[in-house]
């Protein structure tokens, strides 16, 4: 991609100064403030990151006006049609879909990393059985660094290699194994012999005394899911990723840092939040009142599962994951009152001015409570899975930047709005203050 196509005025006061403007292959150009303070004096604001480019990548691309979603160019509802998810993982740690023999390796590594070591089972034991499985992930995903000593030196291609397969491929045995630890069962180990998604259910669901065969569609169900969510450029648990990728930390570090990102309800947890919303609201005639809080700027209550930071049109992948809650729920044989809810919500809210004008349309954690519930899984562990389908992204990212020659140390600056310098006073001639926190 070339970096420099042509180059702009850019005025602060009566300083001018020019800027590159960086091309990318779709989306609007950057301009290129790396020289910002040297051509004008000033640095740039810009606190939520909002309007700021903070790495080149190639790996995902997001139109938030249009609803598009790509990974590695493939649009996201192909991807969920037509491949697995170890296809999509492939696809994101390399560039493009693999070839037949490049699947049958890589589904071969990463079923041959699925087993934790035994002695990290005593981590989960000084858990309390009632702790949340996130926090439980963020502890024993970080605990991995101290089993691989042989495979963290982040510059060695193949250590990186070596973690990421274990990453992706140990994921879900720990998300399992903090869902049957908080339900006092044993831990069910791999089996090597299904793929991917349909483990990850038999080591969610089967229990020693009985077999277990997950459902056909509740597999295809996950499927979807983990590929939905398996990356989603530079959100929050990407970027803390990256930017403790970037002090040089062990991945295992980093990726317990994206967990705890993931974890808050403006980010992964909206998903477990939106379930507790509509059991909230719990019937239609409820949610003329709960709009209204929403809409009430004087009440911390927001409509979890709906408005994007980047998505200003329906969320794609909201698009799809729509028609699989019924598909799912009808090929199980169940119902939902809440998906009934759920749909009425988004009627009633895509007509209402506010949400209109604000362009707040429902989001992928919307709907993926519906199925997590039609999976048989209890909100606390909606999280623990979305953060198994997106260390992929994760992992792709850490890659990409490990390998960027751009890449520094993340180190933002402040505008700094504290005292002057002045000097300390003895603690008798110290007058009350209020204190800032608590
Ligand atoms: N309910 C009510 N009002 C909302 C909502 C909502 N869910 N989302 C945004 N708004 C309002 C907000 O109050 C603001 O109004 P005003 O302009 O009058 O001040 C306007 O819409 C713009 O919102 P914002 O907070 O400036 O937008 P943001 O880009 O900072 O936040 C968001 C994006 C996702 C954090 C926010 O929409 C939100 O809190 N949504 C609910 C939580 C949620 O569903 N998060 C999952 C996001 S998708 C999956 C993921 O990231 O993992």
């Amino acid at each position: 991609m070339p970096a420099t196509a042509r180059k702009i005025d850019f005025g602060h006061g009566n300083q001018r100064a020019e800027l590159p403007l960086l091309e990318p292959t779709l989306g609007p150009p950057m301009i290129d403030t790396r020289r910002l303070r040297e051509e004008t004096g000033c640095w740039a604001y810009d606190p939520s990151f909002g309007e700021t480019g903070a790495c080149r990548s190639a790996i995902t691309y997001v139109d938030g006006d249009e609803g598009v979603l790509l990974y590695r160019g493939y649009p996201i509802d192909q991807l969920v049609e037509r491949c697995d998810y170890l296809d999509v993982c492939w696809l994101l740690l390399n560039g493009d879909l693999p070839s037949a023999a490049q699947k049958a390796k890589f589904t071969d590594d990463i079923t041959h990393h699925t087993m934790v070591n035994e002695q990290l089972h005593a981590i989960y034991r000084g858990f309390r059985r009632d702790s949340h499985p996130m926090a439980v992930m963020c502890g024993v995903v970080g605990a991995l660094a101290a089993f691989y000593h042989d495979s963290l030196d982040i510059f060695d291609p193949r250590h990186r290699l070596i973690a990421s397969h274990r990453l992706i491929a140990k994921m879900p045995t720990i998300a399992a194994m903090a869902y049957k630890y908080s339900l006092g069962q044993p831990f069910i180990y791999p089996r090597n012999d299904l793929g991917y998604a349909e483990n990850f259910l038999h080591m969610l669901f089967a229990v020693p005394c009985e077999p277990y065969r997950a459902p056909a569609a509740a597999v295809r169900a996950l499927e979807a899911l983990l590929i939905i969510q398996a990356d989603h450029e530079q959100n929050a648990s990407t970027s803390a990723m990256r930017l403790v990728g970037s002090t040089r930390a062990n991945p295992y570090a980093a990726t317990a840092a994206a967990i705890a990102a993931l974890w808050g309800p403006l980010h992964g947890g909206a998903n477990e939040a939106v379930l507790q919303t509509l059991a909230e609201i719990g019937s239609v005639e409820r949610i003329p009142e709960m709009l209204r809080r929403a809409k009430d700027k004087d009440d911390p209550f927001r409509l979890s599962g709906f408005g994007h930071r980047v998505y200003k049109s329906y969320d794609p992948r909201a698009k799809v994951l729509r028609p699989l809650c019924s598909e799912l729920l009808a090929a199980l044989g169940k119902e939902d009152p809440l998906l009934t809810l759920a749909m009425e919500l988004e009627r009633i809210a895509l007509e209402d001015p506010y949400f209109v004008e604000r362009k707040l349309y429902p989001n992928v954690d919307f709907y993926s409570g519906i199925i997590f519930r039609a999976l048989g899984l209890p909100p606390a562990m909606f999280t623990p899975v979305f953060a198994v389908a997106r260390t992929v992204g994760w992992v792709a990212h850490w890659n990409e930047m490990m390998t960027d020659p751009e890449t520094r140390i993340v180190r933002p600056r402040q505008l700094y709005v504290g005292p002057e310098e002045r000097p300390v006073v003895a603690v008798e001639k110290r007058r009350e203050h209020a204190p800032l926190v608590g």
